[in-house]
C-alpha cells in the first residue's frame, strides 16, 4: 500500500523519521540516553580493527561507518564490496571481527563473503533489515534496522536506518575502548535524537528538489562532490540518480576533483556538491570556485547561506544546521529526493527500475 505517495520510494523517503526514530530506540535507553545493545560476541577493547563488507547502498552505509569509528572508537576499519573481499586474498586475522550490512539479508555476494570470512575464523555480525533472512541465520549477532518492508528497488530508508544502527554501534565501540565518556555519548546519542526532527523539517517542502529535478532531467551527466564522511554520500547520490532516472552520474571525494573529473566540466555539467558547513567546509568551497571557474552549474546542499559559497551557484538546497556526526543521515534525504523529483519528471519506473532487482541473489 503506497498510502497517499506515487511511488513506494516516495512513501519510503517519507517514513524515514519514523524509522530512524524506531531504531534508535531499540538501541538507546530513553531514561539515560545510553547505548543499550544487546552482548556482543567479542569485546570491542580487544579487537586490532573490523572489517565491514557490503554491496550497493549498503556499502555506501559501511564507509560512513568506518569514519565513524575511527573518529570516536578510534578503530581501524577496512570496507569492502563483498564481491571484493571474497575473491581478494584478504588477511583475515584469526578471531577478528566481520560486519556486513544488508537490507534483504540475502544478497549473494554479501552471504558469500559472510561464509568466506567465517571460514576465516571471523565473528560475523550482521545489521540486516529482513530478520528471518539466510544472512541474519547466518551471524553470531543480528542488529536489525527497524525499516519495515522496503519495496522500492532504490534503497532510501533502509539506509538511514543501516546509518543509525552503526551510528550507535561506533558510540558503543568508542565506550569500550575509552575513547569517550559519558559525558560525550550524551552528546552524540543527543545529536542522533535530533535527526528524526530534521528529516521531518526537510520532508515539507519538496519543491526546490522539483526545480532541481527539471534542471537534472536535461543532464547527461552529473557529477556529485563530497568531503569526509559525505564523500560515500556523493556516491549514493550518484548511485541513486543512475539507477532510477538512467543519468550517468558520479560521486567524487571534492578533495579528487583535480586529480582528473575536473576534465569534464563545462555548462552543460552540473555538479551537485554536499557540504555542510563543518571543519571541511571551506576546502569544500575551493573545489565549488574551481567549478565555477569552467563554467559548471553548481547545486549546493548545505546549512550555509549563499552568500558563504564565494560563486554564482544554480541552486541552493538548504539543510538545517546539524551537528556534524549525524549529517550523512540528514544529508541522505536530499539526495534521495533529488533522484525521485529528477526521475518522476522524466516518467521512468522509479519502483522498478530497467535491469534491476530488490534482491540480487545471483553473483
Ligand atoms: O539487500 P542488500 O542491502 O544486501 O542490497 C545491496 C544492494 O543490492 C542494494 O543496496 C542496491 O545497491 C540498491 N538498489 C541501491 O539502491
Amino acid at each position: 500500500d503506497k498510502g497517499n505517495h506515487r511511488h513506494f520510494m516516495a512513501k519510503e523517503i517519507h517514513e524515514q523519521p519514523e524509522v530512524v526514530g524506531h531504531t534508535l530506540a531499540s538501541l538507546v535507553r530513553f531514561d539515560t540516553d545510553e547505548i543499550e545493545l544487546p552482548e556482543l560476541p567479542f569485546d570491542f577493547a580487544e579487537i586490532p580493527r573490523l572489517t565491514i563488507s557490503a554491496c550497493g547502498t549498503a556499502y555506501y552505509a559501511g564507509l560512513v561507518a568506518k569514519y565513524w569509528f575511527e573518529r570516536w572508537a578510534r578503530l581501524p576499519v577496512e570496507v569492502d564490496i563483498a564481491s571484493e573481499l571474497r575473491y581478494r586474498d584478504a588477511v583475515l586475522d584469526e578471531g577478528g571481527v566481520s560486519l556486513f550490512i544488508s537490507q534483504s539479508g540475502e544478497t549473494a555476494d554479501t552471504l558469500a563473503t559472510l561464509r568466506h570470512c567465517r571460514e576465516h575464523g571471523q565473528k560475523i555480525i550482521s545489521v540486516v533489515n529482513v530478520t528471518e533472512s539466510s544472512i541474519a541465520r547466518e551471524s553470531d549477532l543480528v542488529l536489525p534496522t527497524l525499516a519495515g518492508p522496503e519495496i522500492g528497488v532504490a534503497s532510501t530508508k533502509a539506509f538511514t536506518a543501516q546509518l543509525t544502527v552503526l551510528a550507535c554501534l561506533a558510540i558503543a565501540a568508542g565506550k569500550a575502548r575509552g575513547v569517550i565518556d559519558e559525558a560525550r555519548e550524551k552528546e552524540l546519542v543527543g545529536a542522533l535524537n535530533e535527526v528524526p526532527r530534521h528529516m521531518a523539517t526537510l520532508l515539507r517542502d519538496e519543491v526546490p528538489y522539483e526545480e532541481i529535478g527539471h534542471a537534472l532531467s536535461k543532464a547527461d551527466d552529473v557529477l556529485y562532490l563530497g568531503r569526509g564522511q559525505n564523500f560515500p554520500l556523493a556516491m549514493e547520490g550518484a548511485l541513486k540518480l543512475k539507477e532510477i532516472s538512467y543519468i550517468h552520474a558520479e560521486g567524487y571525494a571534492a578533495g579528487e576533483l583535480k586529480h582528473g573529473p575536473i576534465a569534464l566540466i563545462d555548462e552543460k555539467m552540473p555538479v551537485i556538491v554536499i557540504a555542510p558547513r563543518d571543519g571541511l567546509f571551506d576546502k569544500t568551497v575551493s573545489n565549488m570556485q574551481e567549478v565555477a571557474a569552467r563554467g559548471g552549474q553548481i547545486i549546493l546542499i548545505s546549512d550555509a547561506e549563499s552568500g558563504e559559497a564565494g560563486c554564482a551557484l544554480d541552486g541552493l538546497l538548504h539543510v538545517p544546521p546539524v551537528d556534524p556526526f549525524v549529517a550523512p543521515l540528514v544529508y541522505a534525504i536530499p539526495i534521495q529526493l533529488i533522484a525521485y523529483h529528477t526521475a518522476t519528471l522524466m516518467g521512468t519506473d522509479v519502483d522498478q527500475p530497467r535491469n534491476l532487482a530488490k534482491s540480487v541473489t545471483v553473483e
